[in-house]
């Protein structure tokens, strides 16, 4: 208690939020505050380090409009828009478009006109006109790889991170890429090495080829009237067979490599000579067997790469949602709030069991757990892996280049 009364300061302390609250609660009175009441906001505390003339300037900051520029400024016209619809399902639908001065988007229900969208600061919810509610953003890499047109198959976001993590990539480097397939993991690439790095990417189709350089423009261009900053021209794309290319490879040294493409070995005789000593080539295979040939011909061509690691990257999704208890018989039912998720057999709510039928009592509930502050107003929750699981995407293989001691 003499914690909080040292912190509490004036009138602040009896309007606000907290006053509010304490109003509304059940019991009403004198009662504990909660720890959030009593704790300053971050912004708070830096304001108290200030001097008063600056911390007045930084409340008029924090209370303006978002500053236009570093993608904070409303959407515009010619870029990337993510709209959301439905986060209450598991098929929550995400659309990705972009903005264009009289095309409208096709949602569930109707068509909503780009100009509905233009203007708005990112991170809004918009209304249809048949009574339904979108969010619209601007879209994460992540969501843009995921969307954007694909020829070949993408290697996953949840993959590409382990992967540059296994590259050690640093802004500046140069990395060779071997496909470039729809273009995503070039994309990550290219923000991995910065403007003042450079990404060699190679395909053989050309279709493919074509793909991948349409989606890094498309980025570009979106990121540059989003965010009023060039995204980095720093990819060559190159058409042209990987196991071909031992001339151009003479010429570079690669800080590292990353190899997603149908047997990888038959280039590595190519690649090896023109990776840093003691840097990594990644490689991306969806079967095991794949690594297993690999490494195979790794051992029989005595090439000089040592196989730290082979992982695959599960991500384990998690439901974890409050609970609005609808009746109190020995099972309690009850239906998220939110994001409720449909099991396989389509049911329609989620049934929860408890230990102690005590807890879900009515305004029982509220006050029998009281005695601990943290916990007063705390409700059922749901809490729980999902029922929907990604499935396999990838063997991740890091193989490390040696150099042989001079006989
Ligand atoms: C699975 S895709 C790569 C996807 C890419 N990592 C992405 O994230 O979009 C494999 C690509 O490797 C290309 N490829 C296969 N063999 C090749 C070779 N010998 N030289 C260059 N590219 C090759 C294919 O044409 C294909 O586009």
């Amino acid at each position: 208690m003499r914690a909080w009364r040292g912190l509490r300061r004036g009138p602040a302390a009896s309007s606000g939020p907290a006053a509010a609250f304490s109003s509304s609660c059940p019991g009403g009175g004198e009662r504990r505050r909660r720890a959030w009441e009593t704790s300053l906001s971050p912004l708070e505390r830096v304001r108290r380090l200030l001097a008063p003339e600056e911390a007045a300037a930084a409340a008029a900051g924090a209370d303006a409009a978002p500053a236009a520029g570093a993608g904070r400024g409303p959407l515009r016209v010619g870029e990337l828009v993510l709209a959301e619809l439905g986060r209450r399902r598991r098929d929550a639908l995400k659309l990705l478009c972009r903005l264009t001065a009289g095309a409208a988007l096709a949602i569930p229900g109707g068509l909503l006109p780009h100009g509905d969208i233009v203007g708005r600061l990112p991170g809004q919810v918009v209304r249809t006109a048949s009574g339904g509610r979108l969010l619209v953003r601007r879209p994460s890499l992540e969501e843009y790889v995921l969307l954007m047109a694909r020829g070949a198959a993408i290697a996953y976001p949840k993959d590409v991170s382990a992967m540059l993590m296994m590259m050690d990539l640093h802004p500046g480097d140069t990395v060779l890429e071997s496909g470039s397939g729809s273009g995503a993991m070039s994309l990550f690439l290219s923000r991995a090495v910065g403007s003042k790095g450079r990404v060699v990417s190679y395909d053989v189709r050309e279709d493919h080829h074509n793909l991948a350089k349409k989606n890094y423009r498309q980025w570009r261009a979106s990121w540059e009237i989003g965010h009023m900053e060039e995204w980095p021209d720093n990819v060559d794309f190159i058409l042209k067979n990987i196991t071909t290319a031992a001339e151009d490879m003479k010429s570079v040294t690669f800080d590292a490599i990353v190899l997603d493409m149908l047997n990888p070995q038959a280039a590595l005789p190519v690649i090896y000579p023109s990776l840093k000593h003691g840097g990594v080539c990644a490689v991306y295979l969806a079967n095991i067997t794949q690594v297993i040939a690999l490494l195979d011909t790794i051992r029989t061509c005595k090439l000089p790469f040592l196989c730290e690691r082979i992982i695959d990257v599960t991500h384990r999704n998690w439901l974890v949602l409050p609970a609005k208890i609808k009746n109190c018989k020995s099972i309690q039912t009850v239906e998220t709030q939110e994001n409720t998720e449909e099991e396989p057999q389509q049911k329609e709510h989620e049934e929860i069991h408890f230990q102690d039928q005590a807890v879900l009592k009515g305004s029982e509930y509220d006050e029998s757990l009281s005695d601990s502050v943290e916990t007063y107003s705390s409700v059922p929750y749901i809490a729980r892996p999902s029922y929907w699981q990604d499935a396999h995407s990838a063997f991740l293989t890091k193989l490390r280049k040696f150099q042989r001691p001079l006989s």
